[in-house]
């Protein structure tokens, strides 16, 4: 087994100003008061201290709830070396975490796809015991690369999980508990967070109404679902693309109108990816789009508009505004993009809410003591969360709501 580098032997943290500190401490103070969950786990952590001795990579957005998280995981005991997701990084939080010493960061908000697996190789050269993986990038790269020691592994979205059943199933030698799949994860982030967090990315980065307006929602899964159920509440149509033929029932059991990319492309004034698969949006399509459409994407990954294929199309391309870059086609039509196509409620606004990443970090946190502690129960592979965290959640989370009287 290759030696462990001692944190300070690894390469310093890596963010854009490291004098933004104080303002990433601003920041979360708000973070901290408004994730009660995060802060009992804090406590217990502090106490038990399950992770002394571990070192923890980590790949999740790098923004002020997951601050919060690295806080938790450093009152267990545990070094954390974090990378973050092109676009996503708050340069504040970055550099106020580089206040810790036992915290490596390596994440910018204008880092390219290129530098975010740079970061990936710098997390891993590290040697962790543990994974908090988002997309599985760490994951899919330990297991390309000999010698690593990690013992086991959380990831944190549906991305991930796709990877982690696909492309890598039966080669990941550890156990992984994937944070997606849980009830709490599926019923309350992806159904309820994704609608308004996407919405105030669109908000922020347009300054357009919704109302009134034909949307086009690619993917009818928990987050498209949401999205879509937003839209309409806020007096948008809403037409869903879904390929798979039970959830496209579903849409059309909502009230929404569904059709085909080809015809939707014809239709709307804005079109939003969330499929969590690449190219549902292509350059076949892109020419039918009407002029002056937005686009946007809200899955993982950004390669779920075909990036790349619209540079290509394009004869020219100027950025108009924050977050907004207008391409003109050769026909003629001008394009609009939203956040370069990267997920556009963490590029383009604050991300999730703080209340919903409060439940879905308090299973991250209760996940990784769990196989800090025991990692052996645990088969190598995919693994839910055990339904006895899911409960302790939700019972501590009952606790925090003023809509929830429990008393006899
Ligand atoms: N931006 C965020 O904060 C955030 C948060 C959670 C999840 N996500 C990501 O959002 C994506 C979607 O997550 P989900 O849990 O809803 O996934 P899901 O798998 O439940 O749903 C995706 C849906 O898209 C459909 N689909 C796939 N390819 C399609 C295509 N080409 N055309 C039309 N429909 C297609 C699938 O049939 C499926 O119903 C994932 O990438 C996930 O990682 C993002």
């Amino acid at each position: 087994m290759s030696r462990v580098p001692e944190l300070a032997a690894l390469d310093g943290s890596l963010v854009e100003d490291r004098a933004l500190a104080a303002a990433g401490e601003g920041v979360l103070a708000w973070t901290r008061v408004n994730m009660p969950l995060l802060a009992g786990l804090r406590a217990e952590f502090e106490s038990e201290r399950p992770l002394e001795g571990r070192r923890i990579g980590m790949c999740l957005h790098v923004e002020a709830k997951t601050a919060v998280l690295v806080e938790v995981l450093r009152a267990g005991g545990g070094e954390v070396v974090l990378t973050g997701s092109p676009r996503t990084t708050d340069d504040r939080v970055a550099a106020m975490l580089t206040r810790d010493e036992r915290v490596r960061v390596y994440a910018r908000k204008a880092d390219t796809i290129d530098d975010h697996y740079e970061h990936v190789e710098r997390v891993l050269t590290s040697m962790p015991d543990l994974l908090l993986d988002n997309g599985a990038d760490l994951i899919a790269a330990t297991v390309a690369a000999p010698g690593s020691r990690v013992l086991a592994a959380t990831e944190e979205t549906t991305s991930g999980r796709h990877r982690l059943l696909g492309e890598l199933a039966s080669r990941i030698p550890f156990p992984v508990i994937v944070i997606n799949d849980s009830p709490i994860k599926l019923r309350f982030e992806n159904e309820h967070g994704i609608g308004p967090a996407v919405v105030d990315g669109f908000l922020r980065s347009t300054n357009s109404l919704v109302a009134a307006k034909t949307f086009a929602v690619v993917g009818f899964g928990s987050c498209g679902r949401s999205l879509a159920r937003t839209l309409r509440a806020l007096g948008a149509s809403v037409i869903v693309v879904e390929r798979d033929p039970v959830r496209a029932l579903e849409a059309a059991f909502e009230g929404m109108r569904v059709t085909t990319i080809d015809r939707a492309a014809e239709l709307v004034d804005v079109l939003i990816t969330v499929t969590g698969r690449p190219a549902a949006l292509t350059t076949e399509v892109m020419t039918s789009l009407r002029d002056g459409v937005v686009l946007a994407n809200v899955g993982h990954f950004s390669t779920e508009i075909d990036v790349a294929g619209l540079e290509q199309l394009a004869v020219s391309r100027h950025e108009i505004r924050e977050d907004v870059t207008a391409f003109v086609l050769a026909n003629g039509r001008t394009v609009y993009l939203l956040a370069g196509g990267e997920m556009l409620n963490l590029a383009a606004a604050s991300g999730h809410q703080i209340q919903i990443m409060d439940l879905g970090f308090a299973l991250q946190a209760h996940s990784l003591r769990a196989l800090a502690l025991d990692p052996d129960v645990f088969a190598a592979g995919y693994n839910p969360v055990p339904p006895e965290i899911d409960r302790a959640v939700a019972e501590a989370a009952l606790k925090t709501l003023s809509t929830v009287d429990l008393s006899r």
